[in-house]
């Protein structure tokens, strides 16, 4: 698709310029947000997304996720229920996505909601929302990985899985969040979650006043990014583990380590402090660092599910499902 190897410039003025420069002549390019890393186009664009689509693999009945700077942004294009206002109000700019219906004759395209009558939008914050500001119109942007894989949560992550597909990667550090928004869709005054991420439910709940409703197991993909084997590594995933089998690596979490621990092919702690947030942040890096040392199987030690350990166990259920039998994942 493309001969030059991709560019990495870190988040300052001139990389802004170059991203919006690109962004603006339909270009998708790969830019930080708080979460993990997005490829992002011009959600007016269809022939921008389109290279999305291309760069990632992914299968195309997964609509993306449009990224704006505010509400009045998105109401340019979706319609706010009370109940959506009062909860991008309390975590906009941040972690949380919201469903909502698209309005008549507005101008995203249709290749980004996969030609649903809702589409589903978030606010970033840091380089992401700048330069929305500064190009004026709203990016679609799904994690920037190829389709099935890691979300990555670095450049050097984004360089790896998308580098031969992509010309431009905006470096801003690592990811402050390290795992995907949470997707909520609120239907008849209740909030569903479609996808749980990097604003806890409980925080929602909080905002809301109510218990969120969660998918019946398995019910229909709601969110169709929901495939179950998806954000799979190349080694196997063996979750709730009690103790290291012979050869595998080791993902751990919390203060003690599981039997066998000291004969792993390779050790990475999410937190040794045992708290979700540091270890959201840490999942998809040492996931894939994990993966990179080769060994054929990752035991992972339990994690509890409260807080961001809901988004974190659901990842990893995910990396552990069973794979299709033939080319790419998910
Ligand atoms: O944190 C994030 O959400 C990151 C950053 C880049 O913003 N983005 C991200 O996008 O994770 P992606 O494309 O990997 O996941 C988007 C999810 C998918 O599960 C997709 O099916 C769901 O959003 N989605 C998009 N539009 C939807 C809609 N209209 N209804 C239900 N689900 C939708
Ligand atoms: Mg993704």
């Amino acid at each position: 698709m493309k001969a030059q190897p991709c560019r990495i410039l870190p988040a300052e003025p001139e990389a802004m310029a170059q991203a919006k420069a690109a962004l603006a002549a339909g270009d998708a390019v790969a830019i930080p947000t708080e979460t993990v890393y997005g490829l992002a186009a011009d959600a007016t664009n269809g022939e921008a997304v389109a290279r999305i689509f291309a760069a990632k693999q992914r299968p195309s009945f997964n609509p993306l996720i449009c990224h704006v700077t505010d509400i009045a942004m998105a109401e340019a294009f979706a319609t706010f229920d009370p109940l959506s206002r009062r909860l991008a109000e309390a975590f906009w700019p941040g972690a949380l996505t919201l469903v909502l219906p698209l309005k008549p004759g507005h101008a995203i395209h249709p290749l980004v909601t996969a030609g649903l009558e809702t589409v589903a939008v978030r606010a970033p914050k840091g380089f992401g929302a700048e330069l929305i500001a500064a190009l004026g119109r709203p990016l679609a942007a799904p994690s920037a990985n190829r389709s099935g894989r890691i979300s990555p949560t670095s450049a050097q992550a984004v360089a790896d899985s998308l580098g031969d597909a992509i010309s431009l990667v905006i470096d801003g550090g690592a990811t402050q969040v390290g795992v995907e928004s949470t997707i909520v869709k609120v239907e008849d005054d209740r909030i569903r979650l479609l996808r749980p991420g990097g604003v806890a439910a409980e925080a929602i709940e909080a905002v809301a006043g109510q218990t969120l409703l969660r998918a019946e197991t398995g019910a229909a993909i709601q969110a169709p990014g929901m495939l179950a084997s998806h954000y799979a590594p190349t080694a196997r995933m063996r979750l709730d583990a009690d103790r290291v089998e012979p050869g595998e690596a080791l993902l751990g979490f919390g203060p003690k380590r599981i039997e066998g621990a000291d004969k792993a092919a390779a050790v990475l702690v999410l937190s040794q402090a045992g708290d979700t947030v540091e270890a959201a942040a840490k999942l998809f890096d040492y996931m894939a660092r994990l993966d990179a040392n080769g060994a054929a199987c990752i035991a992972v030690e339990p994690i509890p599910h409260d807080g961001l350990g809901e988004a974190i166990n659901d990842r990893l259920a995910r990396a552990a499902a069973p794979r299709p039998e033939t080319g790419e994942k998910g």
